[in-house]
């Protein structure tokens, strides 16, 4: 085969610019090792140091770019470092392979896009929260088979997603114990005979463990697979509120008028204004579940030890995390600016006969029926108002259809078992819709936020502290010659 076209069949540096500066990062803790193990010398460090901080420099300045027919970035640092270092560039991949660096690299750059996802669902969550407080009790329909339920109010719907997006959160942060492991040594894929020391790599580059087993090492891809897992379940959840938007932003629903800014018109329909950027959060739900499948399927027939196969995860990898962490923020502004209509929800909350299930439970408890007989009247005599084109509060037909099922109420007593207001506060269950329940439920969400605000805090903090471990060590090697770690 001709060289060319088998270099661009096989090189993967495009894909490997995303992960270039966590290869710098890699390679100077390995070298640090190395060093401390004896198993280069301190003059051989400080010159792979040094050429590692001008591919750094190049690289951000674009005087480096990575050549194709090196295959990836990997080759082409050390190209780079061996052209100015020579015999001590030579060293730098002792006791290293490609196979343990390229999950090196993309695992700290995962990390930090996992870290980017939960900040983004928690800023999410933080709006749905404003949502809820200052709507409790803003009165709605509550839909199942979407059809009108039972009576609800905007706060308990904006909790709801609360608590959903948290649960897509902590498998964020339970997937990231699994992602945050050290692959560096496990080499090609039995190890080495260097007296390598995992742990100090480990500590310097902010792993929480060292993933020990070198052929399981190099073998693995499932924390790939399971953050995209994790990017498809959350998507799906933000997919799901956004086709409440698009339906309640609707001239039918007229629940809620989105901003001008997230919306478009038509070219031909002068009138139109459509919900687009809702329409695609869910249309790019899509690219997310297409991302693991890739993977499962890439994954899915390999033996033990590396196969390049694994190459083709990290497009599909990123590209999910960019449409996840876009849609985050599209949701959280689009609504923060959103307007909920109350008098239109107050309104849809009277139609669908949707306090029925009030006045069976009415029936239990304060005319002693059975819950199943009462059900049934109930059911009769609602059956009977809905086709005689009753409404909700037309309490005095209400009044006489219970009546001809034999059961007596007046006037007043139905009002209040079926105003939506008596239900909502009626609600008081754990969980319930009820205010009380409502405001209580909130705070106890803004607790969890808090918790989930200061567990990122402290993992982006050990990231950043082993990374100014890392530097002091390199800056102490550059300007004294010596290894102080
Ligand atoms: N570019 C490769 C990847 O992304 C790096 C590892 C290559 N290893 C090898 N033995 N060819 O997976």
């Amino acid at each position: 085969m001709d060289r060319k076209d088998f270099i661009k069949f096989t090189a993967s540096v495009d894909a490997d610019k995303i992960i270039f500066y966590e290869d710098i990062w890699g390679s100077q803790a390995h070298a640090l090792m190395l060093a401390k193990q004896k198993i280069i010398s301190d003059a051989e460090l400080g010159a792979i140091l040094k050429g590692l901080e001008k591919a750094k420099s190049e690289f951000k300045s674009g005087k480096f770019v990575l050549d194709e027919s090196l295959e990836d970035v990997h080759m082409n640092v050390e190209a780079l470092v061996t052209k100015g270092a020579k015999d001590a560039g030579q060293r730098l991949h002792t006791a290293r392979s490609r196979n343990d660096q390229v999950l090196v690299d993309t695992k700290m750059h995962l990390r930090g896009e996992i870290l980017k996802t939960i900040e983004g669902a928690i800023t999410l969550q933080k709006v749905l929260v404003g949502i809820a407080n200052a709507n409790l009790d803003t009165i709605m329909p509550g839909f199942t088979h979407t059809q009108h339920a039972q009576p609800i109010s905007l706060a308990f719907w904006a909790e709801a997603y609360v608590s959903a997006i948290g649960r897509d959160i902590e498998r964020l942060q339970d997937c990231y114990k699994r992602v945050n492991t050290n692959p560096l040594g496990a080499c090609a894929m039995s190890g080495t005979s260097f007296p390598t020391d995992r742990k100090l790599t480990t500590e310097l580059l902010g792993f929480d463990s060292v993933h020990e087993n070198a052929l399981d090492v190099v073998s693995s891809r499932d924390f790939v697979i399971e953050s995209l897992s994790c990017l498809s379940i959350l998507q799906s959840t933000l997919s799901r509120m956004a086709e409440e938007l698009v339906l309640w932003s609707s001239w039918e629903f007229g629940f809620v008028e989105l901003d001008d800014s997230y919306c478009s018109g038509s070219s031909i329909m002068p009138q139109k204004k459509n919900s687009d950027l809702a329409e695609l959060v869910r249309g790019k739900t899509g690219h997310v579940y297409g991302a693991l499948m890739n993977i499962l399927t890439v994954n899915k027939g390999l033996v033990l030890g590396y196969n390049r196969d694994f190459q083709e995860d990290k497009l599909p990898l990123w590209f999910a995390f960019s449409v996840v962490e876009s849609s985050l923020d599209v949701m959280a502004k689009m609504l923060k600016s959103a307007k909920f209509k109350e008098k239109q929800l107050a309104e849809a909350a009277m139609e669908g006969f949707s306090g029925a299930t009030a006045l069976a439970n009415y029936l239990v408890s304060e005319k002693n029926m059975p819950f199943r007989s009462a059900y049934d009247k109930v059911k009769v005599a609602v059956e009977g108002l809905i086709t005689a084109g009753a409404m909700v509060d037309d309490y005095n037909a209400i009044t006489k259809a219970l009546k001809k099922e034999g059961v007596e109420m007046s006037v007043v007593e139905i009002e209040k078992v079926m105003s939506p207001r008596g239900i909502l506060e009626s609600q008081k269950s754990m969980g319930g819709t009820a205010p009380s329940e409502a405001k209580r439920m909130s705070l106890e969400l803004t607790k969890l936020i808090s918790r989930e605000e200061i567990l990122l805090k402290l993992i982006n903090k050990r990231i950043e502290d082993a990374k100014s471990q890392t530097e002091k060590a390199v800056a102490g090697v550059l300007k004294t010659g010596k290894l102080t770690i």
